[in-house]
């Protein structure tokens, strides 16, 4: 939540130009407001106000700023509503220390305390001003700016921050605990800074990844990195390289990224195809041994995680038990036992509860192993995990998890038909079939879009008369239900539920009325016939049902008002990764349904891409 970027050069040049650029690209982590500091010739320039960045560079100008240093940060509201004074940059009372933050400072209450009774004025509402004010403190008593911040932040929790400071031209400092921060160097000339990866691509891509606890000193084209807690230790970091094209970071021809990401999947599903197949092998192994397996994560990653649960579970004849992150420490506290094996997935690899949820399982248990899935190299996740599969979805931009969630089912049903190799529970003729139902899921994808696109428009004209509806789903679907519904709650805003299609009469039938819409996920496997009479029953309550259903269907079909149809063979072996297939058609749904709202797609309401705050 909140992207931060900084920059250092050795000249004075249009440095508010590439600031903007920088916080353009990182506006998927927060877009109420935002603000730029820049430094020139021993002054400090800021500009800052409420609103989308677009807005305010209208209004401000905010890339006419010039100087050798730049600040830039792009805002979701935590402590302080979301309106100009609170925007960063935040200053000291002179105005000569700027900082820009992310994450939540949690001890700030007492830490302002101390400062208001030292006289400090504050002018924000913000945890994040008492930073400025404090360094400004150590330094009133003659400590120099850099043993100022280091003494600042061992008082400090929960940040990733850029500093400058006036009497300082030649350096900024970068510091990290919890919130995420990269490095990137562009030949020996500058150095930047970022809270994620897309926002350095146009410059470089050689970063370094700071720790949790670290500290970095960044001059034109140099860094020095060091532990926060004991300062004199520098710390030799190897530079990764990232092989992310930046067209995937841009829009290109589409109007937004959601529907740019939505057409990606094919070619995200086949590069994810090239997982190594000794990590495949790792993952394999240490599930089949492991006595206990659970799946954990948080939203998207959730549902995904789900639908793995159902493929993965199939093969290793071992239960897994899928449980929100948020939730791990609380249902395992008294029953998680060594010689279990935990699956954490995440898109961005630094959700906060997912982070804390796989270190208390560590701290808990010695011989507890983590398998994490991550679609970013170097994050948090990966250094709390025993071994990491990458995802190869390459950046997504758009709020609304799209083309993660299915490679990440996908990279989950590799893991399972891997776990059906090595345990030798299949002819090699069925599992030859398995895999190459697999393989065709990104061509079916790809037919599905080019012919269905615009049939979805006309089907989200129909649906906007009513006000709320269900996705309905048997078996491994329910996780399609959920997360369909979920994608049309973030961008459309819409109330739907995604719900099992048997518990729906359970209660939530009661709301069936006339033309109400109901959304049927039904592809033809185990569950389809008592599929057919939960639809049934919804038909007889006046329901207007809308199914899913591939191409050959005929039952559910011929009970349906209107059809969406997927192109794939209707047998046991596609219909295991139907929720990599079926999940485009809901994508869309949403998508088209935020347009219908007058909404935009990619910067849903409250929402920030990466959840970095409990
Ligand atoms: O980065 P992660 O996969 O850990 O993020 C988890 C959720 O915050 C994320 O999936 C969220 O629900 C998406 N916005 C859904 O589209």
């Amino acid at each position: 939540m909140c992207g931060i970027f900084g920059i250092i050069t050795s000249e004075n040049t249009e440095i508010g130009k590439i600031a903007l650029d920088g916080i353009k690209r990182l506006e998927y982590r927060g877009y109420d407001s935002c603000g730029i500091v820049s430094h020139k010739d021993g002054q400090l320039f800021i500009k800052k106000d409420s609103g989308k960045i677009q807005e305010i560079q209208e209004k401000l100008t905010l890339d006419d700023l010039m100087g050798n240093i730049a600040l830039a940060h792009t805002r979701w509201a935590t402590h302080g509503a979301p309106i100009k004074k609170n925007s960063h940059p935040h200053l000291d009372c002179k105005g000569e220390i700027a900082v820009i933050h992310n994450g939540i400072i949690e001890n700030f209450i007492s830490l302002k305390k101390e400062l208001l009774s030292k006289g400090h004025i504050f002018q924000s509402d913000t945890d994040t001003e008492i930073i400025p004010h404090l360094i400004e403190e150590y330094i009133k008593k003659g400590i120099d700016f850099q043993n100022s911040v280091i003494k600042t932040l061992k008082r400090c929790k929960g940040y990733g921050i850029v500093i400058c400071y006036s009497k300082e031209p030649n350096f900024i400092i970068v510091a990290r605990k919890e919130s995420p921060i990269i490095i990137g160097i562009d030949r020996g000339k500058v150095s930047y800074c970022a809270s994620d990866i897309p926002a350095l691509l146009p410059y470089t891509r050689n970063i370094y990844i700071l720790g949790d606890n670290e500290l970095a000193i960044l001059r034109p084209g140099e860094v020095k990195i060091f532990d926060i807690e004991n300062e004199v230790k520098k710390i030799e970091r190897p530079l990764k390289h990232v092989d992310w094209n930046i067209d995937a970071a841009e829009k290109g021809e589409y109007e937004h990224f959601m529907l740019k990401e939505i057409f990606e999947e094919p070619d995200a599903l086949r590069k994810t195809l090239k997982i190594p197949e000794n990590d495949l092998r790792l993952f394999a192994k240490e599930l089949i041994s492991a006595e206990h397996v659970y799946i954990t994560a948080a939203g998207t990653s959730y549902h995904a995680s789900l639908a793995g649960k159902y493929i993965i579970t199939k093969f290793l004849g071992n239960y897994i038990q899928e449980i929100e992150c948020s939730e791990l420490e609380n249902q395992l506290k008294d029953s998680l036992r060594d010689n279990s094996v935990i699956i954490a997935v995440s898109q961005s690899g630094e959700t906060i509860d997912l982070i804390e949820a796989i270190r208390w399982a560590r701290n808990a248990k010695k011989n507890v192993k983590i398998l994490s899935l991550t679609n970013v190299v170097g994050s948090s996740i990966t250094r709390y995990s025993n071994h990491t599969i990458i995802t190869q979805a390459g950046p997504e931009i758009g709020v609304a998890a799209t083309k993660t969630y299915t490679t990440q089912v996908f990279s989950l049903a590799l893991i399972g038909l891997e776990i059906a190799r090595e345990r030798n529970i299949l002819q090699k003729k069925e599992i030859e079939l398995y895999y190459n139902a697999l393989k065709s899921t990104p061509d079916v994808i790809e037919n599905f879009l080019k012919k269905t696109n615009h049939s979805i428009e006309k089907i989200v004209d129909n649906l906007e008369r009513n006000a709320n509806y269900f996705f309905l789903a048997r078996g491994i679907s329910i996780a399609t239900a959920k997360e369909g519904g979920l994608k049309l709650k973030e961008v459309a805003c819409r109330f739907i539920e995604g719900y099992s299609a048997a518990n729906a009469k359970h209660g939530p039938i009661a709301l069936v009325r006339d033309g109400f819409p109901i959304i049927f996920i039904a592809p033809p496997d185990e569950t389809y016939k008592r599929l057919i009479g939960n639809v049934m029953e919804f038909k007889a309550r006046g329901g207007h049902i809308i199914s899913i259903v591939v191409e050959s269907d005929e039952i559910i079909s011929d009970l349906s008002d209107t059809i969406i149809k997927i192109p794939q063979p209707a047998n046991k072996y596609y219909n295991l990764f139907s929720p990599i297939t079926f999940i485009p058609a809901l994508q869309l749904l949403a998508y088209h349904a935020a347009l219908a709202h007058g909404l935009d797609p990619d910067k849903p309401l409250n929402l920030a891409k990466t959840v970095t705050v409990h």
